[in-house]
């Protein structure tokens, strides 16, 4: 038996309404345990998600810069991650040095998760180095 669900051209509105309505609950059920506050409905609704200032720049300064970072003569790769172009920045066949929501057309997870040394970044010899933690947390970033 095929199921078939019209959404008619309402659509967008009903699904508009439907989060609202559960925007709506949070706010609710925060002011009544008064936790509300005027700022982030995006944040409340995603409490895991990674901050970029406290948690992946300091990160990336550390274990990347000294590669990818301000000093023009010491860059690699033409490749500058303390900039949002440069972390951002598109590569071939729909790859990014970061693509925002798909770690698997991410070169920066597939180099940092890379088991073949010649990819592997930090490069092995840099003597820098990433925990598993801080690997998944670049991850979770993406
Ligand atoms: C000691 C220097 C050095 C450090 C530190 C370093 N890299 Fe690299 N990186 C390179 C070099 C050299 C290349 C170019 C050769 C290659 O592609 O492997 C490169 C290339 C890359 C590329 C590929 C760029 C492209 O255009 O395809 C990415 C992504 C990258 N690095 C990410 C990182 C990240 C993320 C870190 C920190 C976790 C890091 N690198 C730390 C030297 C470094």
């Amino acid at each position: 038996m095929r199921v078939s669900i019209d959404f008619g051209p309402a659509r967008g509105w009903r699904s508009f309404s439907a989060v609202s309505y559960r925007c709506a609950c949070a706010w609710l059920l925060g002011t009544i345990l008064g936790t509300t506050r005027p700022a982030p409905v995006a944040l409340a609704a995603d409490p895991a998600k990674v901050d970029f200032n406290f948690q992946i720049r300091p990160l990336l300064s550390d274990r990347c810069f000294k590669c990818h970072g301000p000093d023009e003569k010491a860059r690699k790769a033409k490749l500058r991650l303390d900039l949002r172009e440069g972390i951002l920045k598109e590569l071939e066949d729909g790859w990014a040095v970061v693509k925002p929501g798909n770690p698997a057309k991410s070169e920066m997870v597939r180099r940092i998760f890379a088991t073949d040394e010649d990819d592997l970044m930090p490069p092995a010899k840099s003597n820098l180095k990433l925990s598993v933690a801080e690997k998944e947390l670049l991850k979770g970033f993406t």
